[in-house]
């Protein structure tokens, strides 16, 4: 079952029904100013930090789901009708509904009584607010005499603070009201030198900043006592909770419409300039009424939105593929991109799932996605990669977390996982092959943030290899330390306390648990520095990480082979996790996807029984499951991951992340038919049929999808900050279809399934545009054996870099001969 449909041509998700299983948001805001917005208009915005600095409340795990947003109430003055455009708060019916979540924007409107109200939301490039204008249009015969409402209720900023510390908050409230413009302040008085402001284009009959005045004692938001009487209470909040609420009459004449416009936003003053007139505890408006003048402009939010639909197009525009699936072409050219961005700016911070006050970007996590936004935003990556450098340890190893304010490594959380460094090889080495920048390697970079620690990036690099060779153990594979990918996978917790961090607890040495998945992904960083040292003229180097990677493949075989598949590891007692031998846990997808990824095994036939194993053992129709037989209790010794009931979370569910692994193994091992199709199990828009069952959106990957085991099997959870976004788009764009951005130019090398013929693709890269065509015989696998570069023959897969502006095309035959 669906509830809407995708518009493609306008790069839009179009909701037509508003009882969506969950809420199914979108993100406004790109660059310092954020928001959330659901398809009943819920959500909450903030300046940079979901958590510092939030501007509006939601309150998470709520009954319904959805509560706080940016809510418009219709009041028809004949007869007192009460309804929301947006479906929500209000709930009553509507005709009509529709939700089009679009990049960067929403439209959400409605009809009721013969009134139309649609209202788009935006946050303009370079600004700190968002816009919100509304169509009001009356479809009547007659005329139409309403009351609008508008409604946020204020965040006291500390987003945590402001859920717990009611003793001091419900105290601290303050606002002004100016000259139609309300201005939350709450400790503007003291340190803060930032404070929220809600305007309205129109003349108000009334306001309201008071929650307790707006929604009348024990009432909620869905029927406030200013709009049921049709009157607000023009009330000042003094502590309590602070809200902003807007009353405009309108009468409109039978077939009119009327554009409101409303801007919420940010603002600062220097420390030195806060007040006026000086001396005063009055807020200084001189910077930011002339912003807010112009915003409520309805020339001015047109423009702003044309702005950001060319920004976003120039952002896609880097990759555009005509495939013959819908499916693929759909994500890989509007959403996967699009929630790539989302993780760049918004890392794990806030989601329907994610609650915004969490601190910190992982490092593996930033690392991640990196390799799916580096080719729309390199100097964004590039700014990324030195901040995550600068916070890693002298031992190579690395905080599991960092500050995104301060970017500086989070202490609570500390260090130890054990795979953690290695991803940053992998980053840069994406950026490098991206934008040829080696230069970037020279870059001195702190430890730990220290000055004076500075060292070469590429020293960076080297270290993080070492701390794996460093830390080996009995049977010469890595050490997992506190986790490795899998943080659930706690081989040195042994934790019996309820409620305790599985993420700090290590209660034994650490000594002997060991991890075949950091094995698998040490050869893969050391193969991308083999490389890297190649280019930077350390040939010695080269070879030394070559041998490197070939002693831990050999561990590998050895000691991580388990007759069909890959081990998983081997615990603190040495024995086996990941084997026929357990009685639970028998096979696990990771060490599967990383290892012939990696490419152990390709050529010895084992990553092809791997895939195989993967097949038989974890493929489910609704995507590739994490572990088989899922664990049904609790072991002192595996941690958190038994924590979870079978089929839920890393305990087995298709926790996709890690399917794109799997999807490039199988097309490294030439199977581009299991590829694709493994692709579109957990592929959004592809289960945007069985959206009933899915329950998140249909156009953003989801971390989980409940397993074979879990009783709600193809539920997803935990849509858009998830490393499958990142991993989704490279095994799609550079894997099946073979886009490959590499040190010496872009390579060619699809691994399509059989029955397709080709496809078509644009692909910048390096500031050149490259006009790719692919064509195979249909029910072939073939691969690329040479090119037609602007109609010369090259042998080969790998087109030479253009020179800036140019644009190649590039013609792909596939000989169903070659290998
Ligand atoms: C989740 C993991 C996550 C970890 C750290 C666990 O509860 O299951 O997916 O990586 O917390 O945030
Ligand atoms: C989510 C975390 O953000 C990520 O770092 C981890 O690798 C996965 N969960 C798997 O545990």
């Amino acid at each position: 079952m669906r509830f809407g449909h995708f518009d493609d041509a306008a790069r839009e998700y179009v909701i037509e029904r508003p009882d969506t299983p969950l809420p199914w948001i979108n993100y406004l805001g790109s660059e310092d100013y954020f928001g959330i917005v659901s398809n009943t208009a819920g959500g909450y915005s903030f300046y940079r930090d979901a958590r510092l600095r939030r501007l509006t409340r939601y309150r998470y795990n709520n009954a319904p789901l959805d509560v706080g947003g940016r809510y418009l109430y219709v009041r028809d003055r004949a007869g007192g009708d009460v309804w929301s455009p947006s479906w929500q708060p209000v709930g009553a019916d509507v005709d009509g509904y529709r939700c089009r979540h679009g990049l960067g924007y929403s439209v959400i409107g409605s009809q009721r009584g013969g009134i139309e109200v649609e209202t788009l939301y935006l946050v303009p490039l370079g600004e700190t607010l968002e816009v919100w204008r509304a169509h009001v249009t009356n479809h009547r015969d007659t005329r139409a005499d309403l009351s609008l409402f508008s409604a946020v209720e204020f965040c006291l900023w500390d987003a945590w603070d402001d859920a717990t510390n009611f003793q001091r908050n419900w105290s601290t409230g303050e606002v002004e009201v100016v000259d139609g413009v309300i201005y939350h302040k709450t400790e503007y008085r003291e340190r803060r030198d930032h404070f929220a402001y809600f305007a309205c284009s129109e003349d108000l009959a009334g306001f309201d900043t008071q929650r307790e005045a707006f929604l009348g004692p024990y009432r909620g938001w869905d029927r406030p006592l200013a709009v049921e009487r049709g009157r607000s209470g023009d009330s000042i909040a003094h502590g309590w909770a602070p809200c902003g609420s807007h009353h405009v009459e309108l009468g409109l004449a039978p077939g009119e419409t009327r554009e409101l416009v409303f801007v919420l936003g940010y603002a600062e003053n220097p420390v030195d300039a806060k007040f006026d007139p000086a001396g005063s505890q009055t807020i200084a408006k001189a910077r930011v009424r002339p912003v807010i003048d112009r915003y409520l402009r309805t020339d001015e939010v047109e423009v702003a939105w044309r702005r950001l639909r060319d920004h976003w197009a120039g952002l896609l525009d880097c990759l555009q593929v005509a495939t013959p699936d819908e499916h693929v072409d759909r994500m890989a050219d509007i959403w996967n991109p699009y929630q790539c961005m989302a993780t760049f700016n918004l890392s794990r911070s806030a989601s329907q799932f994610e609650s915004g006050i969490g601190r910190g970007m992982g490092f593996r996590d930033s690392n991640q996605d990196l390799l799916g936004f580096v080719h729309m935003i390199p100097a964004e990556a590039r700014a990324r990669i030195l901040e995550i450098a600068a916070t890693q340890l002298p031992t190579g190893g690395a905080y599991h977390q960092y500050q995104p304010l301060t970017k500086r490594g989070n202490d609570a959380i500390g260090s130890g996982f054990n795979d953690d460094p290695l991803w940053l090889v992998l980053a840069v080495a994406a950026y490098a092959k991206e934008t040829g920048d080696l230069g970037m390697l020279d870059e001195p970079v702190p430890y730990d943030n220290r000055p004076g620690s500075e060292t070469p990036l590429y020293e960076h690099l080297q270290r993080s290899l070492r701390y794996t060779l460093d830390r080996l153990g009995p049977h010469g594979l890595p050490l997992i330390g506190r986790a490795d990918w899998n943080d659930c996978l706690n081989l040195n917790a042994f934790s019996d306390t309820p409620g305790e961090s599985f993420q700090t607890t290590e209660n034994r040495e650490g000594g002997v648990a060991e991890s075949v998945f950091i094995a698998g992904l040490f050869v893969l960083a050391a193969g991308e520095m083999a490389a890297l040292a190649d280019r930077c003229g350390r040939g010695d180097e080269a070879r030394a990480h070559r041998a490197a990677a070939e002693g831990m493949a050999e561990a590998v075989r050895r000691h991580g082979w388990d007759g069909a598949w890959f081990r998983r590891a081997y615990d603190h007692f040495g024995n086996p996790v990941g084997s026929g031998g357990n009685d639970e846990g028998r096979i696990f997808i990771e060490p599967q996807g990383m290892c012939v990824l990696a490419g152990i095994g390709l050529d010895d036939g084992t990553a092809a029984t791997a895939l195989d194993s993967v097949a038989e053992h974890l493929a489910t129709p609704h995507g590739v499951m994490l572990v088989q037989p899922a664990y049904t209790s609790y072991r002192l010794e595996l941690g958190e991951i038994t924590s979870y009931p079978p089929g839920y979370k890393e305990n087995g569910s298709v926790f996709c992340h890690t399917n794109p692994w799997v999807i490039i193994a199988e097309a490294r091992a030439g199977n581009g038919d299991r590829a694709l199709d493994y692709h579109l199990r957990i592929n959004p828009s592809a289960r945007e049929e069985i959206s009933d069952r899915h329950r998140c959106e249909p156009y953003a990957y989801a971390q989980t999808i409940a397993g074979r085991d879990a009783p709600t099997h193809g539920e997803a959870k935990n849509s858009w900050l998830t490393g499958t976004a990142a991993w989704s788009f490279v095994a799609v764009t550079q894997w099946i279809l073979g886009i490959r951005p590499d040190h010496d130019g872009l390579r060619i090398d699809p691994r399509l399934p059989a029955a397709w013929d080709g496809f078509r693709a644009t692909r910048r890269f390096r500031n050149a545009t490259y006009d790719i065509t692919v064509r195979k015989p249909r029910g072939t696998r073939a691969r690329v054996t040479h090119l037609v570069v602007d109609g010369r023959r090259i042998d080969g897969n790998l087109v030479p870099p253009a020179p800036a502006g140019a644009v190649v095309t590039v013609e792909a035959e596939l000989d169903p001969g070659a290998p």
